[in-house]
């Protein structure tokens, strides 16, 4: 499965999960923290890749600015337009692949803040290149450094996977660090402890792991893997057929300016 396909079908849930409290109160400090750094301010220009269902791009328009938002996946766009339709039209979504896609002339310095949010977009020293290129004054990515889930875990033991390649991403935020320093800057460097809880059906959590694992491993097909995660996943469930998931996390928070 490939990167596209596989948001695609995580569109749902991310829209579904975008105002749940634990997640929101992260999220939260986030947006503090830019408004310290003044980011965020009447018309400033950003530019959120990876904007998935707009969760953020919401937030700095309700701060009064402006919001170019750019995603791999058409699915994850629709749930964007509609959750930005309610804050206003200061803001544009373009559908494509931020590695691969063509830079716009018109985006060369014209953006206050590069913003990029648990984003696979940001895998090597090009994304990162082209996230300068795009910023007059600063650049800020998220990325989790370190994730511990119990329901992952349970399918990684029941099903005898290997260590988590979570959304298949390749690079570390180690890694993006030193790519950063390579290229002349340098980033302050934050951690942000964060946990959630959430209840899965069989289903959604058996369509999430399923997809998780194609995405991963390219060998495996959909036929032989569903049955074998279905399996596992009934007998995680408790009495009322709900898995019952709790995560721990370690957000790394990277700042620069250009
Ligand atoms: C984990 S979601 C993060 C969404 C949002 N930024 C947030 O923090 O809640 C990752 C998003 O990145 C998008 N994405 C993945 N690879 C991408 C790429 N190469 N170019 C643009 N977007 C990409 C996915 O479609 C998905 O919407």
């Amino acid at each position: 499965m490939n990167q596209k396909a596989f948001w695609d079908r995580q569109a749902e849930h991310f829209q579904g999960v975008m105002e749940t409290g634990d997640k929101s109160r992260y999220m939260h400090s986030v947006i503090d923290f830019l408004v310290e750094m003044g980011c965020l301010f009447e018309d400033s220009n950003i530019l959120d890749i990876g904007c998935g269902t707009g969760k953020y791009a919401r937030e700095f328009l309700k701060h009064g600015s402006r919001v170019t938002g750019i995603d791999l996946s058409g699915r994850m766009l629709e749930f964007a337009r509609q959750n930005l339709e309610t804050v206003g039209s200061n803001w544009s979504l373009v559908e494509g692949d931020w590695m691969a896609m063509d830079f716009k002339d018109e985006w060369i310095a014209a953006f206050d803040l590069v913003f990029a949010s648990m984003a696979p977009a940001i895998r090597d020293r090009t994304g990162i290149e082209r996230m300068c290129r795009a910023s007059r004054r600063s650049c800020f990515i998220a990325k989790f450094a370190e994730r511990r889930g119990v329901m992952k875990q349970n399918f990684r033991e029941a099903l005898e996977l290997s260590p988590d390649d979570r959304f298949g991403e390749a690079i570390s935020g180690r890694q993006i660090m030193a790519e950063i320093q390579i290229l002349g800057f340098d980033p302050e460097i934050y951690h942000q402890d964060y946990s959630w809880e959430r209840q899965w059906t069989v289903k959604k959590a058996t369509d999430r792991i399923v997809s998780e694992i194609l995405l991963s491993d390219p060998l495996q097909t959909e036929e032989s893997l569903r049955p074998r995660v279905e399996q596992a996943a009934r007998e995680m469930a408790g009495p009322d057929g709900m898995i019952h998931d709790k995560v721990a996390a370690t957000a790394l928070w990277l700042y620069w300016e250009v």
